[in-house]
Parts: C-alpha cells; structure tokens; sequence
C-alpha cells in the first residue's frame, strides 16, 4: 500500500525510532506540564482554567472571590450585617446615594486586622464566619480549604483584590511564537511522516494528520488573534489540545507499529 514502510526498517533502526517517539512523547508530557505550571496563576486564583488562557493572551477583569462568594450569598449561615461589613471591606463603604467608591477600598490590608473595627475587623468576620471550612486544619473534612484557605491576611489577599490582568507583552509573545511554531511546525511535520509511513488506514491517517496540523495552525492563530478578539482564546485551547493530543497518539501508533510482529505471508 505504501511505498515506504516503517516496518520494512532493519530491526535496529526500528527500535531506534521507537526510542525517538519515546524522546518526543517525554517531550509532549513536558510540555503540558510546564503550560499548567507556568498558567495557572494567570488570574491569581489556583489552579488551570480557562481564564488563565484567557488572562494571559487577551487580558481580563478579575473578580475578587471572596466579593463573589458574599455577593451570591454564600455562606447562607452568615448574617447581613456581617455580609455587609465585608464587603464594606472589600469594596469600600457606600455614600449617601448607595454608591460605593470606584477606586474601592485604598487600605485593605491595614484593614484587615484593624483594631478600631473591633469585632467588625474583617479578620474576626471571616474567624467567626468562615473559618469553619476554610482553615487549613479543616481541609481534612472541608476540602474547599486546601483550594481556598482564608487563615491569613497572606492567604485572603490573593482572594480579596479585584484587578486588571493585562495580556502577555507583544515582545514576550513574539520570542514564544518563534520558538514554538519553528519546533511544534517541524515536529509535526515529522511525526506526521512517521504516521503516513506506518501500515494504519490511509483514510484514518490522512483524517489524523490534517486535523493536527490544521489544529497547530489554529493554535497559533489563535495566539496572535486572542489579544483583541477573545474568541482567539478558543482556537488556542482546542487547536492546541487536538494537535498536540494528536502528536502524542500519532507517536504511539507509530512505535505499535514498528514493533508488532510481522504478518504471516499468506
Ligand atoms: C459550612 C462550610 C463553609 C463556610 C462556613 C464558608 N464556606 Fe466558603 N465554601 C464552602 C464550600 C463547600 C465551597 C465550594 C463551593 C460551594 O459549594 O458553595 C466554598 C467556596 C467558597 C469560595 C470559592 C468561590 C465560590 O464562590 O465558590 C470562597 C471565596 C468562599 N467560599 C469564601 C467564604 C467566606 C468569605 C466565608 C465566610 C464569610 C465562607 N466561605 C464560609 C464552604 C464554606
């Protein structure tokens, strides 16, 4: 069917491609982790999500979770007097006219263990209201402790500031795009070639090899759209998933190939 298949190679150039494959799949594994790692704080919050991808190519608002948490109240055990002082707190107290100030609260984190605010000081509110589920001693039985813990002014500050995350500096993305559509463009290219040598069904690998590197390309696209249209974020996401998803089974298929053992001669 093929005019050059893998699995007429020498046996030892079989197996060396197979310790490439493994190279390259050590390489993907790399990869994906070094993307959680070096994203997940994009919106200041743990863990990765999508608002990381988007905080870090398009730019966003990001919300304070604790303002979030009190303003869809939660928890419902806490009164509204609490609930107010809170959020007095963290967004500054209204005027006359029920407005609150648009630079919001200046001095937060002097507020937080504030003596003149006594039993209304932030850091008593969340001791009495919160820190049932939310110490870090209680994330035996409260898991949400672990991901948001309120213990300290060191771990409630990253939950209580609401900012502007600004998309990665042009320059920055620039030296990431060189880089990485140079090297993702050729290993494609070559896993691809690997793929098409192999035995598998030539629709299943022609179909395996365009949505990869049309996903590549969307990926990249993507990068460079996202700043101004957030729908770029989307081509990133399920672009560079389906192509680099793709690469890692085209590389296992590649290495089942060469080393199954040869069909009888009928
Ligand atoms: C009875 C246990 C309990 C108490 C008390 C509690 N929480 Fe939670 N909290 C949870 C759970 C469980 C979640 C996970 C989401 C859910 O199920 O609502 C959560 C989620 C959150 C989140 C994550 C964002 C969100 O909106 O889901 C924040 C922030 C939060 N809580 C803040 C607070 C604050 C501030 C207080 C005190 C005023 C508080 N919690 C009191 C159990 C509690």
């Amino acid at each position: 069917m093929n005019a050059f298949a893998l699995r007429s190679l020498p046996l030892g150039v079989r197996l060396a491609l197979v310790c490439l494959c493994g190279v390259l799949g050590i390489g993907l594994a790399a990869s994906l982790q070094h993307l959680r790692w070096h994203y997940e704080k994009r919106d200041e919050r743990p863990g990765f999500t999508m608002d990381d991808v988007t905080g870090a190519y398009h730019g966003m608002q990001s919300v304070a979770p604790l303002r979030v948490a009190l303003e869809r109240g939660h928890p419902e055990t806490t009164s509204q007097a609490d609930r107010e002082a809170l959020l007095d707190w963290l967004l500054g107290k209204k005027d006359a006219a029920g407005k609150r100030p648009k630079q919001g609260n200046p001095s937060l984190g002097s507020d937080y263990d504030s003596i003149d605010l006594g039993d209304k000081a932030p850091i008593e509110l969340i001791r009495a209201n919160c820190l049932e589920c939310h110490a870090k001693s209680a994330a035996a039985t409260h898991a949400i402790a672990k991901q948001f813990p309120l213990d300290s002014w060191d771990d409630v500050r990253g939950f209580a500031i609401s900012r502007e995350i600004n998309p990665t500096d042009p320059k920055k993305l620039a030296i990431s795009i060189h880089a990485h559509a140079l090297s993702l463009g050729v290993m494609a290219l070559v896993v691809s070639g690997l793929f098409w040598c192999t035995a598998w069904p030539r629709k299943i690998v022609s179909a395996v090899i365009l949505v990869t590197c049309a996903g590549l390309l969307a990926d990249f696209v993507g990068q460079l759209a996202a700043r101004d249209y957030v729908a770029g974020v989307w081509f990133i996401m399920a672009g560079g998933a389906a192509a680099n998803g793709l690469m890692g089974l085209m590389l296992l298929a590649v290495v089942v190939d060469v080393i199954r053992p040869a069909r009888k001669e009928a």
